[in-house]
Order: C-alpha cells, then sequence, then structure tokens
C-alpha cells in the first residue's frame, strides 16, 4: 500500500499553519470565515472556492472552533445541496493522506455501519468475504454512547491488537485477505475535528454533515468498492425510513462520483441485532454464527451485505454459497487466520463479567417491542462503553437477550441478563430499560420486522 500526500493538502497543526516565514506578518486569507458563515445562514449555496478554504483553514486553526460552530449549525438548518456536499467531501479528503491498495493481487471491498445496537456484523463479514479470495481493509473505530466499537468488541479477544502499520496492513490484505484495524490519524483530520466539535454543538444529525463525514474517510483509505449499512430506527442516528433513504443516497452519490462502487442497504435498528449487546459477548455470538449456531437476524444481515459486497468487487455469488460458507466453517478457518495474524488467540477463553443481573417477564404473552436505543445505553452504563474517549471499557459488561420481538415469553422467564464488574452499575443500566419492552397478550401475532428493509444502489 502507499499513501498520498493531497496536493493543495492543509498544513498541520494549529494557528501558526497560517503564518509566514519566522517575523514575516500572516499570509492572507481569501475569505473572512464570517461571510461564510453569513452565506449559509440566509440560505445561500456556499462556491467550491470558500467550502475549499473555509476546512481548510479550519484544520489549520484559522477559523475558530465558534465559527466553524456557527457554520456546522447553519448547514445543519439549512443544509446543502449535492454540489456542495460534493466539494465538502473532497475538501476533507484533501486534509490529510489517502491510502491507495491498487498494488494488491484482490480487488478491494469495505463496508460501513452508521452504528446500531448489537451490531457485532463485521466480526464475522470480514472474513466471509475475504474467504471468497476479496480483501476486506476494515479500518473500524471504538464506541461513544450507546453504538458500541469493532475494536472494543475486538480486543477482548486475549493478544489481540488493533494497531498496525501500513506495511503490515498490506501484508495482512495479501495473506489473510481480511484485516480490521485502526484507521490512522492521518485520515480526513478535519473531520476528526469536526466531528468533535458537531458532537458538543448539536449538529451531529445532519444528512449532509453526516455523509461527508463518513464518505470522505471510506474515499480516503482507497477501497475500490464500499457497501454501506444505513441502520434505521431507535437505535440508529436516523429514526426513520424516508431519512435514512436520502442519508443513505446521498453517499452513495458521493461514493459514485468519487469513482468507488457503493451501494447501500437500509436495515432494521428498531430492536438489537442479534441477542447480545457487549463486547466479548458480542465476540461470543459472532463465533457461533461461524459455527451455525448464531441468531438468525446476524445471519440474514451477515449473508445479505456479503452478497453485496462481493458483487461491488467483481466476484458475484450465489447467496446459497455465501450462506454455507458462513455457517459451514469457511469463514471460521479465516476468521481464526485473521485473529492470528493481529497477535490474538481466537481459542483462548473469552472474558466475562463478575457480576449479573436478571430481567425477568411479569407476566405471560408475546414481546410485542424491545426497543434497541434502551439496551444499547443499558449495555452502556453497565461498562460495555464509554462516556469520554479516554474512558476504559470493560470486555465483559453488556446486555444478553432471551427474546426478541415475535416470542412467546412466561411470566418469571428471564428476558435480559445483565453483566457487568461493577454491580452499582446495575441501578442505572435497569432504569434504562424501564419502558424499553412491552409484552401482549399470548397469542397476539406480532409481526417481525425483516433486517433489510430496502437497497439504495
Ligand atoms: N459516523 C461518522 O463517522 N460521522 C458522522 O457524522 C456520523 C457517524
Amino acid at each position: 500500500m502507499t499513501t498520498q500526500d493531497n496536493e493543495g493538502a492543509a498544513p498541520q497543526g494549529g494557528p501558526e499553519g497560517a503564518q509566514g516565514p519566522e517575523g514575516a506578518a500572516p499570509a492572507a486569507e481569501p475569505f473572512d470565515a464570517v461571510d461564510v458563515i453569513r452565506t449559509k445562514r440566509d440560505g445561500g449555496l456556499l462556491d467550491g472556492a470558500q467550502i475549499d478554504w473555509v476546512v481548510d483553514a479550519y484544520t489549520r486553526g484559522v477559523v475558530a472552533e465558534e465559527q466553524m460552530a456557527a457554520l456546522a449549525m447553519a448547514i445543519f438548518l439549512n443544509g446543502m445541496d449535492r454540489t456542495e456536499i460534493g466539494r465538502w467531501t473532497q475538501a476533507m479528503i484533501a486534509s490529510g493522506e489517502r491510502l491507495d491498495f491498487t498494488s494488491l493481487s484482490r480487488p478491494t471491498v469495505d463496508k460501513h455501519s452508521t452504528g446500531g445496537v448489537g451490531d457485532k456484523i463485521t466480526l464475522p463479514l470480514a472474513p466471509l468475504v475475504a474467504s471468497f479470495g476479496v480483501a476486506v481493509p476494515q479500518l473500524s473505530g471504538r464506541g461513544l454512547g450507546h453504538t458500541g466499537g469493532t475494536l472494543d468488541k475486538l480486543e477482548s479477544i486475549r493478544g489481540w491488537r488493533a494497531a498496525l502499520t501500513n506495511a503490515q496492513m498490506m501484508d495482512a490484505l495479501e495473506h489473510v485477505g481480511a484485516v480490521i484495524c485502526q484507521a490512522g490519524s492521518g485520515l480526513a483530520p478535519a473531520d476528526r475535528l469536526l466531528y468533535a466539535l458537531r458532537d458538543v454543538t448539536g449538529t451531529v444529525e445532519s444528512i449532509p454533515l453526516i455523509a461527508s463525514s463518513i464518505m470522505s474517510k471510506k474515499i480516503a483509505e482507497g477501497t475500490g468498492a464500499l457497501v454501506l449499512d444505513v441502520k434505521v430506527g431507535s437505535g440508529a442516528f436516523m429514526k426513520d425510513l424516508g431519512a435514512a433513504r436520502e442519508l443513505a443516497r446521498t453517499m452513495v452519490d458521493l461514493g459514485t462520483d468519487a469513482g468507488v462502487r457503493t451501494v447501500a442497504l437500509l436495515t432494521d435498528m428498531s430492536t438489537p441485532l442479534g441477542l447480545t449487546a457487549g463486547n466479548a459477548l458480542e465476540v461470543r455470538e459472532s463465533v457461533e454464527v461461524m459455527h451455525g449456531e448464531g441468531p438468525q437476524d446476524v445471519v440474514d444481515l451477515t449473508v445479505a451485505l456479503a452478497v453485496e459486497m462481493l458483487a461491488a468487487a467483481g466476484r458475484p455469488q450465489d447467496p446459497d454459497d455465501v450462506h454455507h460458507a458462513l455457517v459451514g466453517g469457511r469463514a471460521l478457518d479465516k476468521w481464526r487466520q485473521m485473529i492470528a495474524e493481529q497477535g490474538g488467540d481466537s481459542r483462548a477463553p473469552l472474558p466475562t463479567a463478575r457480576e449479573k443481573e436478571h430481567v425477568v417477564a411479569d407476566h405471560d404473552g408475546v414481546l410485542s417491542r424491545l426497543d434497541a436505543y434502551a439496551v444499547g445505553v443499558a449495555a452502556w452504563r453497565l461498562g460495555a462503553g464509554r462516556a469520554r474517549k479516554e474512558d476504559a471499557v470493560q470486555a465483559g459488561a453488556g446486555v444478553e437477550l432471551f427474546a426478541k420481538p415475535g416470542d412467546a415469553v412466561r411470566k418469571g422467564q428471564h428476558l435480559m441478563t445483565l453483566h457487568t464488574d461493577t454491580p452499582e452499575r446495575f441501578g442505572r443500566a435497569v432504569e434504562a430499560l424501564e419502558g424499553a419492552w412491552e409484552i401482549a397478550p399470548p397469542g397476539t401475532a406480532v409481526e417481525r420486522t425483516p433486517v433489510v428493509l430496502d437497497r439504495v444502489g
């Protein structure tokens, strides 16, 4: 793999990036941040040069945090058109390095999920797709808030390490075919700054800002093809199908315009995916899936995404063959190689939490609702997630489910088990679950929502 410095990339660092040689006056800036903010505040369109400048000048520290906060809010309220979003994305890519996998002997394809509760799909998916001869460079993150992070999950495996050099990553892709590792700080640094700012200014849930944030990192990462898993429902950024469809369309267009073959699946996140939310619990469930024993929704979504990824990479496969590779041992062999390549011992016992508490059904009936967001918050409060990025996570903490919407339940039956090393956390986790589930009278027909809701290609 090679990395390229982008022509015209912003000098990194603080405001000194705008200074001339020592002792000289600072270089004049071609625009004034207040004019750019006013244009967007008043519902106007930003031109390409304004966008390039404002993203670059913010990365250099010339545009102040409060100015970018005002601009982000103006974008949140007034939106951006397709040309503006495309240019904004390119400007964020230009703020850092770009990876290049074109020297690999296999095609590359990546998957990105917009984040959900119990979303462990990357774990079985990357080895499954790699088992068909396609390289999967999966640059992942850690969890923040109620959604878990793939790296936190894998770090519950003894010895496994997330940080790889570019050379190690390339080697793993050539020899194993799948790598899940930490994204370097050199990819789209403008997005890293802006995302942290959006997080504290109420400007995360904006389609232009989410789409450009995700796609700048994915395009800079250099994958040839990309499949997006856009989550819809209480546990997702996008609560309704219409908004999720618009986000998916925006991201697919950005990828396609940048020469990356991109498709999106819209998938259900009204209830947790699978039966576990928490780091080691989700690794255990992923391994069960690869042994042919895991929950149906996890199997169905893994197969659906793998079929899309293989087609996007130019190696289309019959869905039955993909399903067989997932549950019949082929993905498991690749998983073991992938974990070993990064120092992990896939046969070592996974950590378990020291304390457990059960949530039981208070009457007979049919579970008619189990809210994804509430389960995510409970798992987070039990110690599976972090509130600040420097917090540590508990490997064994989380929520284990014993029923999903549509299942019959009996009074006194365990609906969930809460796991933590720190029992003082149980109270707040139980509070998060208040009103999160409903049991309808016995015999009520409860429709099970399919996991894949729509496709945008
Ligand atoms: N994930 C990202 O990387 N960026 C967003 O804006 C939202 C989710």
